[in-house]
């Protein structure tokens, strides 16, 4: 057996058989259903799409179970909602994806927009890691995935509710890792740069900054779990997060990120 095959059957046997993916419908999403199929986890699939969830999951049945889901993730009754989708699962491993963002100004995004983000990327999460925590928990095995961004190291002007929502998954992620981690569940943070999703070229447009592709961001990702609590995926984004966390005073660090989203914001 060469030594790619014997990594992907460790995986399988610790983060197997089952996976969750929370916001599998595209870009990093259906990267992870794609990047966790390839190492044989079945996958329960999960967003509010369902015909764009399906056009996932189906080339992905030739390698293993698919079942998909379409859910809204800022649901009042979430709690319930994923215990029951998972019930009949052994699951492995979750990876909570999904994730809004509205660029503009603090005070010209409506409060109800604001209070939804923070539904999806920080009550979702929190949830998932909740229903899903105990669970493998329970079998001693298993990872919980969370993604963040390098807006979670800095205040980010004109994305202030986002950027903020990713430094609680960062927080959340790293205590977590380091209280579940020793009953056996590996947790990981992925802090990702731009990335070449449809969401991020809805924002940026053709000419925006340079970005990973998404399936090197997953394959770094399902890599480092189970290592250190947090990861920043990509050379140039490690670079910019050492550049901008250790060289830069603090005011134009977040200075700077307010000047490149108001760049795209510009554009709008
Ligand atoms: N792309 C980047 O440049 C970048 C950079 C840093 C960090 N990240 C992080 O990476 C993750 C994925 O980013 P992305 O660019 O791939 O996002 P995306 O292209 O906007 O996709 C987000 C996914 O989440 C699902 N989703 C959104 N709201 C949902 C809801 N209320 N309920 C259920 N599903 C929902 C969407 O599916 P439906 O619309 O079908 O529900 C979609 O599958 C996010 O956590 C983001 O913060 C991305």
């Amino acid at each position: 057996m060469s030594s790619r095959s014997t990594d992907l059957t460790a995986f399988a046997r610790k983060y197997g058989p089952w996976a969750v993916v929370l916001g599998a419908s595209e870009g990093l999403g259906a990267a992870f259903a794609r990047g966790l199929a390839e190492r044989g986890l079945n996958l329960l699939l999960v967003a509010r799409r369902a015909d764009v969830l399906e056009s996932v999951a189906a080339p992905l049945r030739a390698r293993v179970d698919v079942r998909t889901a379409a859910l809204d993730l800022a649901a009042p009754d979430l709690a319930d909602r994923l215990a029951e989708l998972a019930h009949d699962l052994d699951l492995g491993l979750c990876v909570y994806n999904a994730a809004l963002s509205r660029i503009g100004p603090f005070l010209d995004v409506p409060l109800a927009d604001k209070l939804k983000v923070v539904d999806v990327n920080c009550r979702g999460p929190l949830i998932a890691a909740h229903v899903f925590g105990e669970r493998l928990v329970r079998r001693g095995r298993g990872g919980l995935l969370l993604m963040s961004s390098l807006t979670a190291f800095w205040g980010s002007p004109l994305v202030a509710t986002y950027g903020a929502t990713k430094a609680f998954n960062l927080s959340l992620g790293e205590a977590l890792w380091y209280e579940l981690g020793p009953r056996g569940v590996d947790v990981l943070v992925c802090c990702a740069g731009a990335t070449r999703t449809p969401g991020f070229e809805r924002s940026s447009g053709p000419d925006g900054p340079r970005a990973m592709e998404p399936d090197a961001v997953v394959a770094e990702a399902l890599s480092a779990l189970g290592g250190p609590p947090s990861l920043v995926p990509g050379r140039l984004n490690k670079l910019a997060a050492f550049v901008l966390g250790r060289l830069f005073p603090r005011k134009q660090a977040v200075a700077l990120m307010g000047s490149q989203t108001a760049r795209l914001h510009a554009r709008d």
